[in-house]
C-alpha cells in the first residue's frame, strides 16, 4: 500500500489526499488502473452520446468563462464514471477533489471541503445515493446559490450564517439513480446514464491498455478478451493483466486467443464472460427457487451475499444479456440461462 501511494503521489496530489482521508474507493486507486485511465475526452472510448453532450457543454462553458453545470453520471460499476470526473477537471482546467457519499458523515465534513474549493474546481462525489439526509440538505444551497448556511448554537440562540462559496462544478456518480431524492437529482444540469460497451469499443480499450502495459496482443486475442469482459472497461483491464501474467509465465509473452482462453479458464470466467458469482446467482434462482419469480432478498440470503452487490454488480449485466428477467413479483431465470448452464428447460405454465 505504501508503494502504491508513493507511486500515485507523482500523478495526482488530490488523489493522495483522498486516499489519506479514506474517501476514495479501492477500485479507483489501483496503481495500474490509474495509468490506464484516459485523461482527455478525445481518449475516452465509446459512450458517444455522453461524450458529445460533455464536449458541447464544456466548450460553451469555456466560451462564457463559467464553470460547467453540475453533472450526474449513472451506471453499473466500472463503466467510466470516475474517469469522466477526472476528464472534466482536466478539460476545464480545475482541480479535482474526490469524496464519496458514505465518507461525508456530518454537514461539517462537506462544508470543510466546499469552502476549500476555488472557482472552476470540480468536486466529485462518488456513490452520491449514499449521502445522508443532513449532508444532502447542505448540498442544495451549495449547488444552487454557491453558499452554505451554517447554524451556530441551538434552540432560542440559534443563528444562521451564510458562507459564500466559489463557483464550483459538482460531479456526482451513482449506481442506483432510483435511490436519489428528486430534489437532488433535479439540481444537476446534466444527467447521463452510461451503458455497457460494445465489443468493438472494448477491443479499442484492450488495444490501448495493452500498448500502455507494453504487451503484444493479436486481433483474435483482443476480440476474445472483449467478448468475455461483461461489457465493462474495468474488467477488460483487470483480465488483461491476468492474461498478461499467464502469457509471460506459460508462453512467450504475446497474447493470443488460445492464451486468453487458457488464462480465463483459470480465472473462472466462462465463454460468456460470467464469473463464479454470476453462475451461482443463476443456479440459485433455478435450483432453489424453481426458476423464479423470487425476491432479491431471498437470493441474497441463499447466496450469503450482500443484496447491494447483487443489485449493483451481478444483475445489471445478466439483465442486459437477457439471462434474467425482472418482474413485479421478483426475478426469473430466462431460457438462455438454462441453456448456458446446460440445464433442460421446461416452460412453466404460470
Ligand atoms: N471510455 C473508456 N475508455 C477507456 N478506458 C476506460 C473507459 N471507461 C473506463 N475505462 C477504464 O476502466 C476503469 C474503470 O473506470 P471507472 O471510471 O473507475 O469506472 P466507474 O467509476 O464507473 O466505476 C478505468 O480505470 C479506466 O482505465
Ligand atoms: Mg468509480
Amino acid at each position: 500500500m505504501t508503494a502504491k501511494i508513493s507511486d500515485n503521489m507523482q500523478k495526482s496530489p488530490e488523489l493522495i489526499q483522498g486516499i489519506v482521508a479514506g474517501t476514495c474507493l479501492p477500485a479507483d486507486v489501483e496503481n495500474d488502473m490509474l495509468s490506464l485511465r484516459p485523461e482527455r475526452l478525445s481518449e475516452y472510448v465509446g459512450q458517444s452520446e455522453v461524450v458529445e453532450t460533455l464536449k458541447i457543454a464544456i466548450e460553451a462553458a469555456k466560451k462564457r468563462k463559467e464553470p460547467l453545470d453540475h453533472v450526474l453520471f449513472h451506471g453499473p460499476p466500472g463503466l467510466g464514471k470516475t474517469t469522466l470526473a477526472h476528464i472534466i477537471a482536466n478539460e476545464m482546467g480545475g482541480t479535482l477533489t474526490v469524496t464519496s457519499g458514505p465518507a461525508l458523515e456530518k454537514g461539517g465534513d462537506l462544508i470543510g471541503i466546499l469552502t476549500h474549493l476555488s472557482r472552476g474546481d470540480v468536486l466529485f462525489v462518488d456513490e452520491i445515493h449514499r449521502l445522508s439526509k443532513v449532508v444532502e440538505e447542505f448540498l442544495y444551497p451549495a449547488m444552487e446559490d454557491f453558499a452554505v448556511d451554517f447554524v451556530f448554537d441551538k434552540g432560542a440562540h440559534a443563528r444562521s450564517h451564510r458562507i459564500r462559496l466559489e463557483r464550483f462544478c459538482l460531479v456526482g456518480a451513482t449506481t442506483r439513480v432510483g435511490l436519489l431524492s428528486s430534489p437532488l437529482r433535479d439540481r444537476f444540469g446534466i444527467f447521463r446514464s452510461l451503458d455497457f460497451y460494445r465489443e468493438t469499443e472494448l477491443v479499442q480499450i484492450t488495444r490501448r491498455s495493452a500498448a500502455l502495459l507494453d504487451v503484444a496482443i493479436d486481433k483474435a486475442g483482443s476480440q476474445e478478451l472483449s467478448r468475455r469482459s461483461r461489457g465493462t472497461p474495468r474488467i477488460v483491464n483487470r483480465l488483461l493483466k491476468r492474461v498478461r501474467d499467464f502469457a509471460q509465465v506459460r508462453a512467450d509473452g504475446a497474447i493470443t486467443e488460445a492464451i486468453v482462453n487458457a488464462a480465463l479458464l483459470l480465472e473462472g470466467v466462462d465463454e460468456k464472460g460470467l464469473t463464479d458469482l454470476d453462475r451461482r446467482y443463476l443456479k440459485t434462482v433455478i435450483d432453489f427457487y424453481d426458476g423464479g419469480p423470487v425476491g432479491i432478498e431471498a437470493i441474497a440470503a441463499t447466496l450469503q451475499e450482500e443484496t447491494d452487490t447483487l443489485v449493483d454488480v451481478v444483475e445489471p449485466y445478466l439483465l442486459k444479456i437477457g439471462m434474467i428477467l425482472r418482474t413485479s413479483s421478483g426475478r426469473r431465470a430466462a431460457h438462455s440461462a438454462y441453456l448456458h448452464l446446460g440445464y433442460p428447460f421446461q416452460k412453466k405454465l404460470l
